[in-house]
């Protein structure tokens, strides 16, 4: 387990700064996805990839009495969530190695499990909740839009330029299926249930979609980029933005941005373990 240290962002860290630039619409799927949790008073919470604490303040306010803590791979992210919430516990830790200390009533996460490999999604899910009592809950939301025009013309910018080259092996892989999750994790789980939301969220212009994506979809595409290749790509990718999005009665831009969520109830473990035995 590693704490995060103070001083400057890390090379091709997370923005906790950029990502707060759209809190409020960052944090509707946080609330929704809670408000489906079938838990009145869970005892112990973890927020996997709490990111700058947003999504851990929304679990504060409905489950203030439950141990609270935070983990996320980003020393960025980590420093603004102490900052923030002082009195709970966040530590810079990596899903992928991630294990909890005791028994956790409800996992929560909130925009993360996109971020990792397609192979090793479920596998930590269903290691996870094979920590968790029996009723336990795992809840997850995750973006589903790959096919969006936001990203569509992302892959598209980057396989279009001078750029080509340095960004050929960047992306990020598609999540699973509803009918893959649910066949992964029904025989560990006495309900799976899966929802899909789409918000539609008026930005201020075209721009501000590339405000938007700077802050998680983009950050993969510029990081490797020099000053003037970012300012080439970017200004490649807003014209096809301007294409792409049209202008509102207001002038705003509405950017559509579909969610796919998931509350899990965990179930008997041992049985199925002895199982799988
Ligand atoms: C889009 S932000 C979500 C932040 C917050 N949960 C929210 O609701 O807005 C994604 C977060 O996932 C974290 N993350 C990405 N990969 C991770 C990993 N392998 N382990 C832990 N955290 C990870 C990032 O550092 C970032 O803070």
């Amino acid at each position: 387990m590693s704490t995060a240290s103070s001083g400057a962002k890390a090379l091709n860290d997370w923005s906790a700064a950029q990502y707060l630039k759209f809190e409020d619409e960052r944090t509707l799927p946080a609330r929704d996805l809670l408000a489906r949790v079938p838990l009145t008073s869970p005892k112990r919470v973890v927020d996997l990839g709490c990111g700058p604490a947003n999504s851990t303040a929304v679990i504060e306010s409905r489950y203030p009495d439950a141990e609270l803590v935070g983990i996320d791979s980003s020393p960025d992210m980590i420093r603004k969530a102490k900052a923030t919430l002082p009195h709970l516990d966040f530590t810079v830790e990596d899903l992928t190695s991630y294990s909890p200390s005791g028994e956790v009533d409800l996992f929560y996460s909130n925009a993360v499990f996109q971020w990792l490999k397609k192979e090793e999604r479920f596998e930590i899910v269903k290691k996870l909740m094979a920590s968790q009592p029996s009723g336990g809950v795992f809840a997850l939301q995750v973006p589903d839009n790959l096919a969006e025009p936001s990203h569509v013309l992302m892959r598209e910018t980057a396989t279009s330029g001078p750029w080509a080259e340095k960004l050929a092996s960047v992306g990020r892989d598609t999540f699973q299926t509803p009918q893959e999750i649910y066949d992964q994790l029904i025989p560990v789980s006495s309900q799976v249930n899966i929802f899909h939301t789409s918000y539609y969220h008026a930005l201020e212009n075209h721009a501000a979609i590339i405000e938007w994506v700077k802050g998680t979809g983009l950050r993969p595409f510029l990081d490797p980029l020099q000053p003037e290749e970012k300012e080439g790509f970017l200004k490649e990718y807003l014209k096809r933005l301007q294409q792409a999005y049209p202008v509102c009665a207001d002038s705003r831009v509405l950017l559509r941005y579909p969610h796919a969520f998931l509350v899990d109830r965990v179930d008997l473990k041992e049985d199925h373990y002895k199982n799988d035995e």
